[in-house]
Parts: C-alpha cells; sequence; structure tokens
C-alpha cells in the first residue's frame, strides 16, 4: 500500500511544498516552566467531566524538552516545511510584554528549523488564549482583539527572522463555535449567542493583526486558516436541501465570506438573523484587507436533515461509507468538489492544505504501527487536491495532520492522528507505515 500521484502531478514539482503539521497545547507539555501563564486549556481540562480520561496537556509529548529530536523526526518523514503554532501565554507576560524565556523557546526551535532548510509555517493562535484574557471576557470581548495585535507585535518583532508564513489563527470555527456555543472546547461556554460574537472578534483580531505582520515580516506571508467541511443536504426534500445550505453558510460561508468580501453572508438576514454579531462600523473594512494565502484544513463531510429548532441536524449519510476512529466520513470526493465550488464563488488567493489526516486505532506491533487506513486515507485526500489543481484552484502546499500523535482536545490522548506513534509513557517516537508511505512519495519527486 503506497500514496502515488499521476507522474504529471503538478504537485510533484519543485514548487509545491509538502510538510506536517502540530499546534503548541498538543505537543508542547511544560506548562508551568519559563514563566508561561495558564491557558484556557489548562483550565477546561482541569475541569471534571470536560476531557476524555481527564487528559490534561501538563506533558502532552514533552516536546518542549524533546524539540531536537522531533526536528530529526520531521527530517526523517523528508518534507520541505513544517508547521507549528506559538503559545501565546508563552511569550506574552500580564502586562503585555515580552517574556523573554518562553521567547528564547522558539528563537532556538524556529533557527534549527530554518538551519535544517524547512519552511517554517507558524499559526499564531491554535486555542490556547491565556487565562487572564478569558478571565476578562475571553473573545466575547472586543478588547481580546486589540490585545490579539500586542501579541501579534511582540512574535513577529521577535521572531520574524526564521518564518516563511504567518497565519494568525487556526480554524475561527471551532475557537469561537466549539468553544463559546457549543461548549465542548474551552472555554466550554454554551450560549447560542456567544458563538457568532466570539467568531466577528476573532476576524477582527485577524484583520488587526495583518498590518503588524507586514510592517514587522514584510518578508513573510500573511494569511489565515479556516477549517472546512462540504455539507450536504440528507435528501432531494426542499427543507433538508435548505438544512444543507444553512450547515454551508454557517460553518463555511461565515468565516471565508467576510475576509473575501467584507460581509456576513445576507441570506443570514433574513433566515436567521439570531446568527448575525454585532459589527461596528469598519469592521468589516478591517476584516477584509488581502490575505497572501488561505490555508485549510479538510478532514470530512457532514449530511443534514431539516430540524425547526436549530436550521439542521447532523444524519449519518445513507450510502455506506467508511469512518475515521474518530467517528467522521471518509469523503475524499468531497475534498475536490469544496475546494472547486470555492475557487468558483471566490477571487481565491493563493491556498495551503494547512492540514488532512485521520485518527486511526492504531496499535505498535513488533515495533511496528501498520495503519493501512491512514495511507489509503492520505492517498486519496492528496489525489482529491490534485483534482481541485487541475481543475484551476491554486493550491500551493499540503500539510498532513499530523507530525506525531498529540493531545486531541476534548478527545485527549484517544484518539491518534500522527504519522509518528508516540508512546505517551515513554515518550518513544515510532514512524508509521504511513509516514513511511509519505516520505516514499515525497522522495520520489528527487528521482
Ligand atoms: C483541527 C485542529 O486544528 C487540530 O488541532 C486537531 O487536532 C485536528 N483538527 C484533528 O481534530
Amino acid at each position: 500500500m503506497s500514496i502515488t500521484l499521476p507522474s504529471n502531478s503538478k504537485m510533484l514539482t519543485p514548487n509545491f511544498i509538502f510538510g506536517v503539521a502540530t499546534a503548541a497545547f498538543q505537543i508542547e507539555g511544560a506548562t508551568d516552566i519559563d514563566n508561561r501563564l495558564p491557558s484556557i486549556w489548562d483550565t477546561f481540562c482541569a475541569t471534571p467531566g470536560k476531557v476524555k480520561g481527564a487528559d490534561n496537556g501538563n506533558i502532552a509529548c514533552d516536546h518542549y524538552h524533546l524539540w531536537e529530536q522531533d526536528i530529526e523526526l520531521i527530517k526523517d518523514l523528508g518534507v520541505d516545511a513544517y508547521r507549528l503554532s506559538i503559545a501565546w501565554p508563552r511569550i506574552m507576560t500580564k502586562e503585555g510584554e515580552a517574556n523573554e524565556a518562553g521567547l528564547n523557546f522558539y528563537r532556538n526551535l524556529l533557527k534549527k528549523l530554518k538551519a535544517e532548510g524547512l519552511k517554517v509555517f507558524v499559526t499564531l493562535y491554535h486555542w490556547d488564549l491565556p487565562q487572564y484574557l478569558e478571565d476578562k471576557g475571553g473573545w466575547l470581548s472586543r478588547e481580546t482583539a486589540y490585545q490579539f495585535k500586542q501579541y501579534t507585535d511582540i512574535a513577529t518583532k521577535e521572531l520574524s527572522e526564521w518564518v516563511d508564513s504567518w497565519a494568525t489563527f487556526n480554524e475561527p470555527f471551532c475557537a469561537a463555535i466549539v468553544g463559546y456555543e457549543l461548549g465542548v472546547h474551552a472555554p466550554g461556554l454554551a450560549k447560542p449567542e456567544y458563538g457568532r460574537q466570539a467568531a466577528h472578534h476573532i476576524l477582527l483580531a485577524h484583520g488587526l493583526a495583518m498590518p503588524i505582520i507586514r510592517k514587522n515580516a514584510p518578508q513573510a506571508q500573511a494569511g489565515i486558516v479556516l477549517n472546512m467541511n462540504r455539507s450536504y443536504a440528507a435528501s432531494e426534500k426542499a427543507e433538508d436541501q435548505f438544512a444543507g445550505l444553512m450547515r454551508e453558510t454557517l460553518d463555511n460561508q461565515f468565516f471565508i465570506e467576510p475576509l473575501m468580501k467584507g460581509q456576513y453572508p445576507q441570506i443570514l438576514k433574513t433566515v436567521a438573523p439570531q446568527y448575525l454579531p454585532r459589527v461596528l462600523p469598519g469592521d468589516m473594512e478591517v476584516i477584509s484587507q488581502p490575505i497572501d494565502f488561505l490555508g485549510m484544513n479538510f478532514y470530512t463531510c457532514n449530511h443534514n436533515a431539516y430540524d425547526p429548532e436549530n436550521l439542521f441536524k447532523d444524519v449519518k449519510s445513507k450510502s455506506d461509507v467508511e469512518y475515521t476512529d474518530i467517528g467522521w466520513e471518509v469523503a475524499p470526493h468531497a475534498f475536490a468538489e469544496l475546494l472547486i465550488n470555492l475557487n468558483k464563488q471566490y477571487d481565491l488567493p493563493p491556498m495551503f492544505i494547512t492540514e488532512n489526516g485521520a485518527a486511526c486505532d492504531d496499535t505498535i506491533i513488533d515495533g511496528a504501527v501498520n495503519d493501512e487506513q491512514r495511507i489509503r486515507y492520505l492517498n486519496d485526500h492528496i489525489n482529491s487536491v490534485n483534482t481541485a489543481i487541475e481543475a484551476g484552484v491554486d493550491i500551493r502546499g499540503y500539510f498532513a495532520w499530523s507530525l506525531m500523535d498529540n493531545f486531541e482536545w476534548a478527545e485527549g490522548y484517544s484518539k491518534r492522528f500522527g504519522l509518528t506513534y508516540v508512546d505517551y509513557e515513554t515518550q518513544k517516537r515510532t514512524i508509521k507505515k504511513s509516514g513511511h508511505a509519505y516520505r516514499s512519495l515525497l522522495n520520489s519527486r528527487k528521482i
């Protein structure tokens, strides 16, 4: 079983970037070292019943100590690029100053990544808001957007020397809707009116940060990462068609349309005004300023039936489909469709697939992990990216999620997404068969 692309694929040419991705809270551990402040995820993990197995990020993959060995692992996989995130609570003090000890960790890490010839993609916010800011209202408060601007200033002033690409946010949908409306992620608030307001402040923070990145890192690319699923209607019935459209609007368009067109989806005004946030004059101009790239994280699709209370409800596909270990439908065709549709709807900037991958029930037997399902998943999704490129979508890179197994948020350590297996008892890393297959694809380019 291998991962292959047609020999004439643009993805095999030197300008296309292949990488692996991680995020700070999911791998670093060392949560109380070098003046790091508590984050909302530390608090959430310590709240009974929120995270499976009462797991937390205190040790995670201990990457804070094992980072040099992990860079070797990245090199072993033969990738061109590494996507990581910076932990806000590590590098900025409560007083809004730079925390040198935390910055030094990233200076060393980034410097070494560059020295190894890797392209470095950094995300500023991958969900670990400092808890003291949540105590002042978190993303429900406009002020947090200005704090983010300050944090961006510190990060980009201090670290830009080694960074090729800055993304402001990872998945505003999850940070805002899953965290403030559904309550499944930190900070665990669950009020219908909270999610969209938090989302607006996050988008505003993105817009406020863009000029700061441009000023401090003029040589780098600046953009944002959105998660997107392909939303289908469960049937041909008009009400289910409406449900599919609402899901697509609230999950995808609600985030991409303000960035690309400076407005929230107009359809919401008439059919679901309760989902429109409070917007101050000038906000939409700030949000919609040009970006150099759009990152997309893709995992699955969904099927929607009408629900009078929530506009849509998730139903299982009627056809015989495969699911991953986290219960997500495997839908590579949906990936190409989504990319091609977006390309028709918007004048998109160059795109990167900043995450794509599968959770599998991996076991290590005789020192090897035979994760055939993940290899098939990667093969089919990488080929969908190729289909989208052939259809004219400007996609410049692909990052597998993830470099290694890690803390999967509310699922704790129970779900494994890595190309590398992590034994959390010993912190031993073992490249899975999928990691070897990914490397073979990448190596095939050099022949
Ligand atoms: C998206 C998130 O960015 C990442 O943190 C998470 O682990 C993966 N999806 C898998 O759920």
